[in-house]
């Protein structure tokens, strides 16, 4: 039985783990096509960011309840006690989870604004940086030890990263591609009289452009590492409340938050409503963007943010060569290549080499 358990959980990890690959690669492609379509006719305005965030968060809460409500035997009455009982009740760690909420919320608004200016090549490859924070926080805030090859690898990263970069940045080309939407906002109205939203509108300056966007990702690798092991440590040690339970807490606040994200955007949405610039790119975006989310709980309960960091790594190979092959990005130059490969050799040598009297894991399991 205990075998069975084993090879059960070990599928699950081995499952989440290409799902998400699968998941992340899909996603990046998806939105940024959905931010800078450059075969689709702009009719209208762009759908706004914040309201796509608001929506996945508040599929995310379903999706998690429903599955309660399974696991419950599908009897409401259980379902909404054990809702009571394990949320309600306990507001002390149900408040744990507003932290990671709050920066998970900006995170997913930043993921939109960083997709709206880079292409998905440079944001896949830059944001494996992530796996530089996810590290440092799980030292500072852990206290784990990494050893020297951790380290080493670690350096190699940011090598490759910066080399992607140096090369992104020379050749800004790949910019071009994203149709500066301002131009058509609104048809009839000259450009300059069209307010100029910075979160919804991809800047018509490439060299700013690929700023915002960078930034964007530097600030959410901060984010993603500090979450990503405040969760994971939420999931795995401690008293035992479950994963569906946890991402209920975290649902409720992130909702809270996405809403007090969508009020910045009353103005806009009082013209010209909710959805507008909603095409059916968008509502896949949305949900694909809310089972990922699930799909990273799962992923940080059965395996851990470095193998995670593993999965969106694969995820750069496919990406890129979708973006190139059926997108028609820019094909990728030998100095890209070489960046890419050192960012992703790094990945592997870090997650292969144990950790000192922790397994594999960045996170000792409290089981
Ligand atoms: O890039 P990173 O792995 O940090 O992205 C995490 C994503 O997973 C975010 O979109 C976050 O909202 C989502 N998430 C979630 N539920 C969790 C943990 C993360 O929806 N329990």
């Amino acid at each position: 039985e205990r075998f069975w358990l084993r090879r059960h959980l070990l599928s699950l990890k081995t499952m989440s783990l290409i799902m998400l690959s699968v998941q992340t690669s899909t996603m990046v492609l998806l939105l940024r096509y959905s931010r800078a379509p450059t075969s689709t006719p702009h009719q209208h305005q762009p759908y706004l960011i914040t309201t796509a965030v608001l929506l996945s968060e508040l599929l995310k809460l379903a999706l998690s309840l429903t599955f309660l409500h399974l696991e419950s035997g599908r009897v409401v009455s259980v379902t909404g006690r054990r809702v009571y009982d394990e949320v309600v009740s306990r507001v002390w760690e149900t408040l744990k989870l507003a932290i990671p909420a709050f920066l998970y919320v900006v995170q997913n608004n930043l993921l939109f604004i960083a997709l709206s200016n880079l292409d998905a090549a440079t944001y896949q490859v830059t944001y494996q940086l992530k796996i530089l924070t996810t590290a440092i926080f799980s030292w500072v805030m852990l206290g784990k030890r990494l050893a020297l090859i951790h380290w080493l690898s670690l350096c190699l990263l940011m090598l490759g990263v910066s080399l992607v970069q140096v090369e992104g940045s020379s050749n800004t080309s790949e910019n071009s591609k994203i149709i500066p939407e301002v131009e058509v906002l609104k048809g009839g109205e000259p450009p300059d009289a069209v307010p100029v939203d910075i979160h919804n509108v991809a800047h018509p300056n490439t060299e700013v452009s690929r700023l915002l966007g960078i930034l964007a990702v530097f600030v959410s690798c901060i984010s993603s590492g500090f979450s990503g092991v405040y969760f994971e440590r939420l999931v795995k040690r401690g008293n035992q409340t479950s994963l569906l339970i946890r991402n209920i807490q975290l649902g409720i606040f992130s909702i809270a938050f996405a809403v007090m994200a969508v009020s910045t955007d009353s103005k806009v949405i009082k013209e010209g409503g909710f959805f507008q610039g909603y095409s059916i790119i968008t509502w896949l975006v949305v949900l694909i963007q809310a089972f990922g989310g699930l799909m990273v709980s799962v992923t940080m309960k059965y395996a851990d943010n470095i193998l995670k960091g593993f999965a969106t790594s694969l995820s750069i190979v496919m990406s890129t060569l979708v973006s190139w092959l059926a997108l028609g990005d820019a094909a990728p130059t030998p100095q890209f290549i070489v960046g890419a490969s050192i960012v992703i050799s790094s990945t592997v040598l870090y997650g292969l080499t144990p950790q000192k009297g922790a397994g594999d894991t960045i996170l000792p399991s409290s089981h």
